[in-house]
């Protein structure tokens, strides 16, 4: 009987430390909306989020994620945050999809007195007066608990330009002094896109080279796109062509489908370039399909945008900006591996 009572005593102790534990345990609503779920980079990205946010809960600090696909729409994504707002969320993550509609969706989240991390897509909107985001809502952005996260564009198209430069030819496979390209846009909106159009080519008027535009196509992204519009290029401009920049992998898998339905070869009478390093991607210039593409880090970018938003919780001060660096992936760098 003695020993019964001391068993019950012990497992009654147990219980009561097991529920004072779990009384214990704050659960921080985390609101993620992605622009979204289909764009194969945003994909990695998204779920190192989760991963990663995972990775840090310990007995007394859990994390409920949220997770929205904003399905490129921004009346959606509205939506969502009006949700979030709702559902009284922590924090918010979010990748826009629309980068000239943050000032209102920042004002109402700052309103609600939510602590919000901007990724991916930098709200670098100009109004109609011609003032930048900052300038036009008072330096938002500077608002203690708003930062944005993410890599400078101008580095990835640089880095696609020096991989052209750096070849034996330069990118100018007939030999006629001249670099003539075609360009595979991403959303015209997003100041990657922008800015891998403009940096890839002046990379290489920088180093002193002639370039020659066929074709500047916007492909969304998007793989399909990428494959379309390339081999459209390849029908109408033929062997001219002789480097294909896409602004990321999606539409550069996409186009090394259209160079080998035309018959060219990468690396002989073709060069191709992408922007992510997607697994796909790297295997292709491991495989010489694919002349370079760069490290768009979503790893780092991923953990950087969590790291901060525990800090916000947590009440922590913060920076405004995060930044992580690309990296240049030829075939050099991924036979170092
Ligand atoms: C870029 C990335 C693209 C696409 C885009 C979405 O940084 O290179 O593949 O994901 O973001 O905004």
């Amino acid at each position: 009987m003695k020993k019964f009572l001391a068993i019950l005593l012990v497992a009654m102790m147990a219980l009561s430390a097991l529920s004072f534990a779990s009384a214990e345990a704050k659960t921080y609503k985390v609101g993620v909306s992605i622009y979204q779920f289909t764009d194969n980079f945003m994909t990695l990205y998204r779920n190192e989020i989760e991963n990663y946010f995972k990775s840090l809960e310990t007995d007394d600090v859990k994390y409920e994620i949220i997770m929205a696909d904003g399905k490129n729409d921004m009346a959606e994504q509205t939506n969502q945050i009006n949700n979030f707002i709702t559902q009284g969320v922590d924090v918010i993550i979010l990748n826009l999809v629309q980068t000239s509609s943050a000032d209102a969706l920042i004002d109402q989240i700052v309103a609600n007195e939510i602590p919000l991390v901007l990724i991916n897509r930098e709200p670098l909107a100009y109004d109609a007066e011609g003032k930048t985001l900052d300038e036009a809502y008072e330096g938002i952005l500077n608002n203690p608990k708003v930062c944005y996260v993410g890599a400078d564009a101008r580095q990835s198209g640089t880095f696609q330009g020096e991989m052209v430069a750096e070849l034996e030819n330069h990118g100018d496979i007939n030999g006629d002094g001249k670099i003539s390209y075609i360009m595979i846009e991403g959303d015209p909106e997003n100041i990657d896109a922008q800015y891998r159009t403009e940096y890839s080519v002046k990379a290489l008027t920088d180093a002193g080279y002639t370039v020659e535009c066929l074709d500047d196509q916007v492909g969304n992204w998007d793989q399909t796109k990428g494959q379309e519009l390339c081999a459209n290029a390849l029908t109408k401009y033929g062997n001219d062509v002789e480097v294909v920049f896409c602004n990321n992998d999606a539409m550069a898998l996409g186009a090394a489908t259209a160079i080998q339905t035309a018959g060219r070869t990468v690396g002989k009478d073709i060069y191709l370039l992408g922007v992510d390093a997607l697994e796909e991607a790297v295997q292709l210039v491991k495989d010489g399909e694919m002349t370079g593409t760069v490290l768009n880090d979503h790893i780092g970018q991923s953990h950087a945008a969590v790291d901060v938003a525990v800090k916000l919780l947590n009440g922590e001060d913060i920076e405004n900006y995060y930044w992580v660096d690309y990296v240049k992936v030829n075939k050099a760098y991924v036979d170092a591996q």
